[in-house]
C-alpha cells in the first residue's frame, strides 16, 4: 500500500516518524518471503497515539512488525502499511535485578547483555531470533523456560483505548506461545526481573542451549522457526517426521531435513509455495493422527 494523502506525509516529521516507501517484507523477515508496502519507522513512543489517530482518521490500515522472525507474509503488494519501532540507544537499562528493555531491542543481544551483568534465567532464549517485543507477544520459550515468567511490567499502546498504558505482570496471562494481549496492542517496552547468577554459570547454560539448538534445528537457513505449535502432549516435528515428510517441497519451500517442524525457503520460495506446503502437511498430519495443528508462525495474507 502506498500512502498518498499529503496531510499524512506532512505530519510525519513532527511525529518523529520516518517513511520508507515500498519496503520489501522479504528483506525484513527471516523467511525472506513477502511483497512490498510503505513502512513507518517510529522513533518516539509518545507519538504513537497521534500517529494512529491520523492513520485511522484517513482510513489507512496498518499492522505492527517486530523482528520479522516468526512471520509469513503474502506475495505482491500488501493492502496495508507496516509500522515498526526504531530501537533507542541504549535499549536495555539495568537497575539491580531489573532490566528495562525497549520492545525493539534484539532478543539475543538483550540476553547476553544481561548475562554479562550477572543476570540470568533467559539462557534458553539464546538463538531465538527476533525482537524483545515479538518474544513478549508470543511468550517465546525454549528448553523449559518462557519469557513471561520474568515480566513485571509492560508498556504498550492499547489500540482499543488509543492510549499508552503500563500493565503489571499479574494483569497479563502468559501461556504456551500465547498471551492475553489484544492482536492490535503494540508492545513498547518491558521491565523484567531476573535472578542474579555469575556470568560464567550463565555462559555455560547458553553454550548448552546453543549446542542443542545447533544439533537439532536448521539454523543457517531461511525459516520462521517452528511452523506449528505442539499439540498438548505431542510434538508436531515428530509427527511430520514420522510421516516421512522431511524434504517435501513445493517450489523452493521445503520441510527441513534437520527438524520437520521448520519449513525453509531453500531459494526463491513464494508465499504461495510456502502456504501450499503448510496446508499440505497440516492435512496429512490430520489424516494420519487426527490432530489439528495450529500455526505457530503468524501469517499475513491478504
Ligand atoms: N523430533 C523428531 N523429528 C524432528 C523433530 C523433532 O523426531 O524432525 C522429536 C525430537 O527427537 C524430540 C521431540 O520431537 O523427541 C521434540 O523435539 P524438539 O526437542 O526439537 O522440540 P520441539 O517440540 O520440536 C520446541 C519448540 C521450539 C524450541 C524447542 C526447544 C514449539 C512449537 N517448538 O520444539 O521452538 O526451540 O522446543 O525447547 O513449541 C519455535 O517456537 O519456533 C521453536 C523452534
Amino acid at each position: 500500500m502506498h500512502i498518498e494523502d499529503p496531510k499524512i506525509i506532512a505530519a510525519l516529521p513532527e511525529l518523529s516518524v520516518e517513511l520508507r516507501r515500498a519496503s520489501s517484507l522479504a528483506e525484513l523477515t527471516s523467511l525472506a518471503i513477502g511483497g512490498t508496502t510503505d513502512l513507518l519507522r517510529i522513533r518516539d513512543h509518545e507519538s504513537i497515539p497521534g500517529l494512529l489517530s491520523l492513520l485511522d482518521y484517513h482510513g489507512v490500515p496498518h499492522s505492527f512488525l517486530g523482528g520479522g522472525s516468526n512471520l509469513l507474509v503474502g506475495d505482491g503488494e500488501l493492502p496495508w502499511i507496516v509500522l515498526q519501532l526504531a530501537s533507542p540507544d541504549p535499549d536495555v537499562v539495568l537497575e539491580g535485578n531489573f532490566a528495562q528493555v525497549d520492545a525493539a531491542a534484539d532478543l539475543g543481544r538483550m540476553v547476553t547483555y544481561c548475562a554479562k551483568h550477572d543476570l540470568g534465567g533467559m539462557e534458553g532464549l539464546i538463538g531465538v531470533p527476533g525482537t524483545v517485543g515479538g518474544a513478549l507477544r508470543m511468550n517465546a520459550g525454549a528448553y523449559g523456560m518462557q519469557i513471561g515468567s520474568y515480566v513485571r511490567e509492560v508498556k504498550l499502546y492499547r489500540a482499543a483505548n488509543r492510549r499508552l498504558e503500563i500493565l503489571r505482570g499479574e494483569q497479563i496471562s502468559f501461556e504456551y506461545r500465547h498471551t492475553s494481549f489484544a492482536p492490535d496492542d503494540m508492545m513498547l517496552a518491558v521491565k523484567l526481573e531476573l535472578p542474579s547468577k555469575p556470568y560464567k554459570e550463565i555462559l555455560q547454560g547458553i553454550r548448552i542451549c546453543n549446542e542443542k539448538r545447533r544439533s537439532s534445528q536448521p539454523l543457517g537457513q531461511k525459516s520462521a522457526g517452528c511452523i506449528f505449535k505442539n499439540p498438548p502432549g505431542a510434538s508436531a516435528g515428530r509427527m511430520i517426521d514420522e510421516l516421512g515428510l522431511k524434504g517435501l517441497s513445493v517450489g523452493d519451500a521445503r520441510v527441513s531435513d534437520r527438524h520437520a517442524n521448520f519449513f525453509v525457503n531453500a531459494g526463491k520460495a513464494s508465499a504461495k509455495d510456502m502456504l501450499a506446503l503448510v496446508a499440505g502437511v497440516r492435512e496429512r498430519v490430520h489424516r494420519a493422527f487426527h490432530a489439528e495443528l495450529e500455526h505457530e508462525v503468524v501469517i499475513w495474507n491478504a
